[in-house]
């Protein structure tokens, strides 16, 4: 079982859970690749993969749900994607559109938090009016929080903390000297949940592709060959009972981290 991390006062922004299942991660994050090399296996065209592929949200929903997991990051979109061919990025629009007409109403019902993170003003009108519009329906909702990333980049997203910061310093509200990592993360995206524990890569690449690069310093990471439109259940067990195994340092030594060095000689803090 990984060891626990020392409470993160952002615990507090998820909702209590009845019981805390022991090796299950609290904050899930998925880069679901692999749709156009599962429609090239098929001789389909690249649209018929993520199509496919928005199946297999579903399967990872339902699981989350299932094992407790409080908070899940899907990463549906990236801000490199953008200069994919015209063709594609309109067929993932129409799809993302889709999507959030069939599914939003059911997550509310099931008790999902859906937001959304990364750069909206990109996307068209449409999308951003049902975006919010899924945001002001389940937000509060309790069991799961479901972030979808979306014309998102990690680099962007640092970028913009930066910018948040200097606004504040330029404005008075902020010396240069309390810049610190709490105030670079309390102006990153997700500042509110605690940093991802388990991070998801489907399709085979051992990458991050910018991704949450801030939040994922200390997240374990798994990969699989399993292309995102073939997800299910199974594997992601697999991911859980490989995390369930790791042990979690944090820059410690395993006699800190498992408890054998008395409290009084653990003289840092993770
Ligand atoms: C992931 O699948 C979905 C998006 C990036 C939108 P890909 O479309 O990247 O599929 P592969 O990696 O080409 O197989
Ligand atoms: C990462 O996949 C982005 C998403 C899954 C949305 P990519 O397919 O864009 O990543 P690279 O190009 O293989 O690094
Ligand atoms: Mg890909």
């Amino acid at each position: 079982m990984p060891s626990t991390p020392a409470p993160d006062a952002r615990d507090s922004a998820l909702p209590a859970r009845q019981e805390e299942a022991p090796g299950v991660p609290r904050h899930v994050a998925i880069i679901m690749d692999g749709n156009g090399r599962w429609a090239a296996r098929r001789r389909r065209p690249r649209a018929i993969g993520h199509r496919a592929g928005a199946r297999a949200v579903n399967v990872c929903i339902d699981f989350c749900l299932e094992q407790g997991v409080r908070a899940l990051t899907l990463f549906a979109f990236s801000s490199e994607n953008w200069g994919r061919p015209e063709e594609e990025v309109g067929a993932l629009m129409k799809l993302f559109l889709a999507a959030l007409d069939r599914e939003v109403e059911e997550l509310h019902r099931r008790g999902v938090e859906v937001r959304f993170i990364g750069d909206r003003t990109r996307f068209p009108a449409d999308i951003r009016a049902r975006m919010q519009a899924a945001e002001m329906l389940t937000r509060g909702n309790a069991r799961l929080t479901l972030a979808i990333a979306a014309s998102y980049g990690g680099r962007q997203d640092i970028a913009a903390a930066a910018r948040a910061l200097a606004e504040d310093v330029a404005a008075g509200r902020l010396r240069p000297e309390q810049i610190d990592e709490a105030a670079v993360g309390a102006r990153m995206a997700l500042a509110d949940l605690p940093p991802p524990d388990l991070f998801i890569r489907t399709g085979g690449d051992f990458r991050i592709s910018n991704f949450l690069l801030w939040q994922l310093a200390y997240t374990e990471l798994w990969f699989t060959e399993t292309l995102w439109p073939d997800l299910d259940a199974a594997t992601l067990h697999e991911a859980i009972r490989a995390f369930a195994g790791r042990e979690r340092r944090f820059g410690l030594t395993g006699e800190q981290v498992s408890g054998t060095v008395p409290p009084s000689q653990r003289s840092a803090t993770p």
